[in-house]
């Protein structure tokens, strides 16, 4: 049996479950996604089977498990700038056309039951994060008071409601940033028209990070840092026991967005806590590395 890890195959999580799944002797292959687009071959027919650089084609029933780390075909990597430049639609088309084929590969395996971990159904959520927050609050997690809005007025009316606000990308990859005076300027309100933004309440607290394999919690810190979003400057990553509750919690985030694999987002406040987010692809590597844990390990378990 063999566990299929996508991605790039210098991805750093990627060769951390590689070296986990080698200590334990289970065999792997990397369907390297920055092969595509490229003449690397990636058949797939019912008949069979899928067929990549290995020469044998894969039959879904050789594989124990698929570790999504990243599809790719994402129009906003660096590799493709020129390319978008110069030929858009093309571009565009292209990468459609290889997230079909290999959407269809992973859509397939899953409907026969090879567990991958995130299915391209759950991964989906990364983008879609007003959706987590309502799956959250309607499965009774405590969630900040939050607004998605492109509208001046509504943004206005929520900022005017809540004491301190922070606002965030509505499909992450950006950072978190506090509501200044500057931001209220009509000006800039209307610019909210080129894109909506997830407005939240800002919470003073600690940031945890839980990583959860299957319904587990297998690592806990919180991350000190003198930022609002601690990605902006220097920080602190120190394994912790997470409240009892806030485990619970995190457990029943990744549960109900259906993730078997997450890192999930929480800010401990004196005396409760909100969950902010669940990540379905969570960077792990340098986190085992400055905290002394080991996603990688619990996630190669599961895989095998
Ligand atoms: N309401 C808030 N109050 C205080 N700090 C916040 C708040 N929301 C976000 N932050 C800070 O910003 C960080 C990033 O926010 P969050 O986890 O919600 O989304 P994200 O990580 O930007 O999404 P992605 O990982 O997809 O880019 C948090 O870990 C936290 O440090
Ligand atoms: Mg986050």
């Amino acid at each position: 049996m063999t566990v299929a890890l996508i991605g790039p195959s210098e991805d750093r999580e990627l060769r951390a479950v590689a070296t986990e799944l080698d200590a334990r002797g289970t065999e792997w292959a990397v369907w390297d996604t920055d092969h595509w687009p490229g003449e690397v071959p990636l058949s797939f027919d019912v008949a069979s089977g899928i067929r990549t650089t290995v020469s044998e084609p894969i039959q879904p029933d050789s594989l124990s498990a698929v570790y999504v780390r990243r599809i790719g075909f994402d129009l906003r990597n660096s590799d493709f700038a020129d390319e978008l430049d110069t030929r858009p639609y093309s571009l565009v088309n292209q990468l459609t056309e290889y997230r079909g084929l290999l959407g269809s590969v992973l859509r397939y395996l899953d409907d026969r039951g090879i567990p991958i971990v995130n299915a391209p159904q759950t991964m989906a959520v990364h983008r879609l994060k007003p959706y987590q927050l309502a799956r959250f609050a309607d499965a009774g997690l405590p969630v900040p008071k939050t607004l998605t809005t492109n509208d001046p007025t509504a943004a206005m009316e929520f900022v005017e409601e809540v004491d301190e606000v922070i606002y965030k990308p509505v499909a992450g990859g950006g950072h978190a940033r506090i509501v200044t005076a500057e931001d209220l300027e009509p000006d800039r309100l209307e610019r909210l028209s080129n894109a909506p933004v997830q407005f939240q309440r800002r919470l003073d607290g600690t940031n945890y990070r839980l990583f959860v394999v299957d319904g587990d919690i297998v690592a806990t810190a919180h991350i000190l840092s003198d930022n609002l979003d601690y990605r902006m400057g220097p920080h602190e990553v120190e394994t912790i026991d997470p409240p009892a509750p806030v485990a619970a919690a995190a457990s029943r985030a990744a549960d109900c967005l259906g993730l078997a694999f997450a890192g999930v987002d929480i800010i401990v406040t004196e005396d409760s806590f909100r969950i902010l987010e669940a990540n379905p692809s969570p960077m792990f590597a340098t986190f085992d590395e400055r905290a002394g844990t080991n996603v990688a390990g619990h996630l190669a378990e599961f895989l095998e």
